[in-house]
């Protein structure tokens, strides 16, 4: 059992990091987050692109040396292919290509949705990973989508949202009470002191196992403007009801699709995977239907969730015991699939 050391790349949104694994443990996991993107409510992709172009060197560095290693014990390098922000992906891809023709080592190219995903196969203490096939619930600021897992390079997305991410609701809902972003932590640290059922929106109705959270933005805007213009203390006075029921409606429109695959499928090992899924009730009504339903469940540690290169490490090492590498040619790609 030699070590195989991977570095992996993530540069896919607003997030610039770097990890090394040796045979599936993580050793290092550097985050650089982009301060820059809070004063403009959202993730502006030019700023992005180059915040990663002033993080990457910095961050590998400093990945490679928590790992306590030499760059030269590298066995292959692994980033992020796609989906993302094109600017964004570009500057971690040139970056791993430059890195693996000046060390001469392998290029392992990576879908960041199955990095998500993968990040359950990271060996951790006490961690259980799960076994084949199971549902993955994969939520984040820029995808929401319900993936059936029978190994570990055959994914099928049995349903995803028709147009904004769970992601986007939670921050998009944040913006409409003045929050900044990203707003989904701080409605889930408001949620934890309100009444979830103070206040109602309405579900969407949506076919199959599709999701889609624009009109449920459009319903809580619409909420919020009439009640501030009877009361425009409301949101200030109302602030932890609001984001509870707004948290719950939100849990129950995913758990409701959740279900529906559980018995469409079979399948009732299920994991949750994405930003989001560092969500406290998530986590909690997850865990609950144990008991309630017999599912066994898989939820991350808290750091494989957000954006990060230990997901991406993982899957260079999965991917690196079957030889599948890369060309020197493999480019960027913004909207590659599962
Ligand atoms: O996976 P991620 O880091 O980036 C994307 O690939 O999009 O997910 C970021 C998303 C943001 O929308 C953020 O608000 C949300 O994850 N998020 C949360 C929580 N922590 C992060 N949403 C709700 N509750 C949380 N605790
Ligand atoms: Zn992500």
């Amino acid at each position: 059992n030699k070590p195989i050391y991977i570095l992996g790349i993530e540069s896919s949104c607003d997030d610039t990091s770097a990890a090394v694994i040796c045979n599936g443990k993580i050793l290092s996991n550097v985050v650089a987050n982009q301060e820059i993107h809070t004063k403009y409510g959202g993730v502006v992709p030019e700023l992005a692109s180059r915040a990663h172009q002033q993080n990457i060197v910095p961050v590998i560095q400093q990945a490679i040396q928590q790992a306590n290693i030499d760059k030269k014990d590298l066995n292959a390098i692994a980033f992020t292919r796609g989906p993302g922000l094109m600017g964004s992906l570009l500057v971690g891809t040139s970056f791993a290509k430059s890195l693996s023709l000046a060390l001469d080592i392998p290029l392992i190219a990576v879908n960041h949705m199955q990095g998500h995903v993968l990040a359950h196969f990271i060996e951790e203490e006490n961690q259980q990973i799960p076994p084949f096939p199971f549902i993955c619930l994969t939520i984040s600021g820029g995808h929401t989508q319900i993936v059936k897992i029978t190994n570990h390079f055959n994914m099928e997305v049995l349903g995803e949202t028709l147009d904004d991410a769970v992601g986007e609701a939670f921050d998009k809902s944040a913006k409409i009470l003045g929050l900044p972003y990203p707003g989904g932590p701080l409605i889930d640290k408001y949620a934890q002191l309100g009444n979830p059922k103070a206040f109602k929106f309405t579900k969407p109705r949506v076919n199959d196992l599709n999701f889609s959270f624009s009109g449920l933005k459009t319903g809580i805007l619409y909420f919020i403007q009439k009640k501030v213009k009877e009361n425009s203390n409301f949101i200030q006075e109302n602030l932890n009801d609001i984001c509870a029921s707004i948290q719950h409606t939100i849990v129950e429109i995913l758990f409701e699709k959740l279900k529906k695959t559980v018995q469409q499928t079979g399948i009732k090992h299920i994991a949750i995977a994405g930003g989001v899924s560092a969500n406290s009730e998530i986590r909690k009504v997850l865990k609950g239907t144990e008991e309630k339903f017999g599912w066994k469940t898989y939820i991350p540690k808290f750091e494989y969730t957000t954006d990060n290169a230990a997901m991406i490490a993982i899957v260079g090492y999965l991917k690196y015991l079957e030889n599948n590498f890369s060309e020197e040619s493999t480019s960027a790609t913004a909207r590659l699939k599962v």
